[in-house]
């Protein structure tokens, strides 16, 4: 019988770039990527030790890792040239990386220009750059292609802290948006994954100097279902928007997050 997609294959032949990919939700992603037998998978990031390391373990002839701070537009322009160049195509594009500042207490009467231009930089001016030259290269190729951004739960129900974080999510969402009416025509689908809490590097920062158990339990009461959300889980959703699962899905902002429950703190 001939094997179908909703097998271990349904990635088969595809080459994806996954910024952020070095750790977290990125991570998760690009290990499920390989597991669906994506041809290619390249990390980009700036850590470059974890960066390597994950293509290391992945194997060689199946993955690569290309440093790249997308807030340069021109290490992005460069890092989706260079891979067009060694693999012939681009299929998948993970605009993932993303921060936010360690101040929680961003609210509007305190608001801290200088923290949300660093934030600004990564999550939308990156994520734009990314967007731009994933694009590019695929009408570039004639092909269809899958163009999915990360955003967050916090962009649809909002924060009563972290200001900038939910603003700049929210640019995310528009961006997908108008960037899925402008591409669709040339098959490429343009989507959002939106997180709930999820533990990560990013997540732990933001609750410095509490103990694991302490995050650990809030990311378990943030949600109906039993048990805590894992970035696996979110790279789930992402393998969907990448796959040909997900055919004509074309804006939609997917949202994982187990059914929100505010969690008590
Ligand atoms: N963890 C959560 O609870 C959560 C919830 C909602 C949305 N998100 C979003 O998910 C995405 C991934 O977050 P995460 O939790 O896995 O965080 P993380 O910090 O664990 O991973 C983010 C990755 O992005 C990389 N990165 C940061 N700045 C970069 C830059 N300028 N250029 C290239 N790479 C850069 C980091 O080195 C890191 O490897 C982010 O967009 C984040 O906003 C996370």
């Amino acid at each position: 019988m001939a094997a179908t997609n909703t097998s271990k294959n349904k990635l088969q032949d595809k080459v994806a770039i996954i910024t952020g990919g070095a750790g977290g939700i990125g991570e998760a992603t690009a290990l499920l990527f390989a597991e669906y037998g994506a041809r290619v998978v390249v990390i980009a990031d700036i850590q470059d030790e974890k960066g390597q390391n994950l293509a290391n373990s992945i194997g060689a002839h199946r993955s690569t890792y290309i440093h790249c701070d997308i807030t340069d537009e021109s290490q992005v322009k460069s890092l989706v040239e260079t891979t067009v160049q060694l693999y012939g195509c681009l299929d998948i594009m993970f605009c993932n990386a993303g921060t936010a500042t360690l101040n929680l207490l961003q609210i509007v009467t305190d608001f801290d220009f200088d923290s949300y231009e660093k934030v600004l930089a990564v999550n939308v001016r990156g994520t734009v750059a990314s967007v731009k030259h994933a694009a590019r290269a695929m009408m570039e190729g004639g092909q269809k292609g899958s163009i999915i951004c990360t955003a967050s739960l916090a962009a649809s129900i909002g924060l009563e802290k972290s200001t900038d974080y939910v603003m700049l999510k929210c640019a995310v969402l528009g961006l997908m948006k108008s960037a899925s009416m402008q591409l669709g025509g040339h098959g490429i689908r343009v989507n959002c994954v939106s997180p709930g809490p999820v533990v990560t590097p990013l997540f732990s920062r933001a609750f410095e100097g509490e103990s694991m158990e302490m995050v650990e339990r809030l990311v378990e009461s943030s949600s109906y279902m039993k048990g805590s959300m894992k970035a696996k889980h979110v790279a789930e959703a992402v393998v969907f928007l990448a796959s040909d699962d997900s055919e004509f899905v074309n804006g939609h902002n997917l949202v994982v997050d187990g059914g929100f429950k505010p969690p008590k703190i």
